[in-house]
């Protein structure tokens, strides 16, 4: 049973998602949440870890020096001692130290495919762009801006998509399911190394 923390900075909708799974679905039995973390305490996701039971920390980064932050940070993820990190919605770089502690032990999900769009924005991107597809990316998190070893992609049908609201309707849909299937593969992998997943 692989112990994971998750980090968000926001609505946590994909926390959900994760929790869900972990509690009644494809990652029972498979990974634990030791915790839900967030740089804002303002973050709505973390009202929701709370009503589902799940144990919920907070190191404030605003009004913080980036280091101390990030100092502070790598204190607690090492107290934790998780066997993986997950990023959901995260939105503050991480350290580069962070980064080494926990060599391919970070998992993210990204709204785009990373070899096209990095940061912020992703399905503003896509619709900007009129894109008639657009690929959720799931990956390892190196010391890049998502240039990370990609664990999985799946593809998110964007025709007649007909507002910005409904390309991220669709999109979430995908990576709620998505990102959960590739914990999966990453946790239950026999070599500790996850291949490609290729799903269309
Ligand atoms: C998602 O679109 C995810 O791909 C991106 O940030 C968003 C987080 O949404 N990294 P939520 O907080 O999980 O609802």
């Amino acid at each position: 049973m692989k112990k994971i923390i998750i980090m968000i900075s926001g609505r946590g909708s994909n926390m959900l998602a994760i929790a869900r799974n972990v509690q009644t679905g494809i990652l029972k039995n498979i990974c634990e949440i030791q915790a839900v973390f967030s740089n804002n305490p303002d973050a709505a996701g973390l009202q929701k870890a709370s009503e589902f039971g799940l144990p919920t920390y907070v190191i404030a980064s605003r009004g913080k020096k980036r280091k101390t932050y990030n100092s502070l940070l790598l204190d607690w993820l090492k107290s934790q001692n998780p066997d993986y990190i997950v990023l959901a919605g995260y939105m503050k770089i991480l350290s580069s130290e962070i980064i080494r502690e926990f060599p391919r032990r970070i998992v993210n999900i990204h709204p785009a495919d990373t070899a096209q769009h990095q940061g912020l924005h992703g399905y503003d991107w896509a619709w900007e762009n009129k894109l008639k597809e657009t690929k959720i990316t799931v990956h390892f998190v190196d010391e890049g801006l998502d240039t990370g070893e990609i664990i999985g992609q799946k593809t998110v049908d964007l025709k007649t998509a007909e507002s910005l609201e409904e390309v991220e309707e669709r999109g979430l849909k995908v990576e709620h399911q998505f990102y959960s299937e590739c914990l999966k593969k990453i946790f239950t992998a026999k070599s500790g190394k996850a291949q490609r997943l290729n799903y269309k």
